[in-house]
């Protein structure tokens, strides 16, 4: 059957729900203040995300049956999922982080695909904002990573 833009947007919050579920997993595994802020504050903006498209989808502003290529679906559904990902109780802390900071690349490059094949502007604004959100938590995860290995020496 052919997808509608409700279809995407479902997708998208089914994703959104399940970057959640990491990140409120990822924080049981530390006990790490930093990290424990870290990645509750990563989940609190995924909810954010989950609002909003609810949001969109809720408050019928666009046409839900507008038809959207199964691609695109297809993709968005996983934008926070990697491949060969091992359920998150194997991962060490270092492990966790390193999936967590492919998981917002790759969520940054679907958003960010999605902003540039939308063909209406207030969707293009909506993905726009998203794949910034997804950029920056990626750059926030690589620098509490970057704390956690050593790689940038010690913090005073
Ligand atoms: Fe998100
Ligand atoms: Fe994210």
């Amino acid at each position: 059957m052919a997808k509608t833009l409700n279809d995407l947007l479902d997708a998208a919050i089914r994703d959104e729900i399940a970057a959640q579920k990491f990140y409120l997993a990822a924080l049981e595994k530390t006990n790490n203040p930093r990290l424990k802020e870290l990645f509750k504050s990563v989940a609190k903006e995924e909810k954010g995300h989950e609002r909003i498209l609810k949001g969109v989808k809720e408050m019928g502003i666009y046409d839900g049956t507008l038809p959207v290529d199964e691609e695109s679906v297809r993709k968005i559904e996983n934008a926070h999922v990697i491949p060969d990902e091992e359920p998150i109780e194997e991962m060490s802390i270092e492990r966790a982080m390193e999936v967590a900071m492919k998981k917002e690349n790759k969520a940054s490059q679907v958003y960010g695909h999605m902003e540039q094949t939308s063909t209406r502007d207030e969707l293009k604004k909506l993905f726009s904002s998203l794949s910034s959100d997804e950029r920056r938590h990626a750059k926030t995860i690589d620098e509490h990573y970057r704390i956690l290995t050593g790689q940038m020496g010690r913090e005073d």
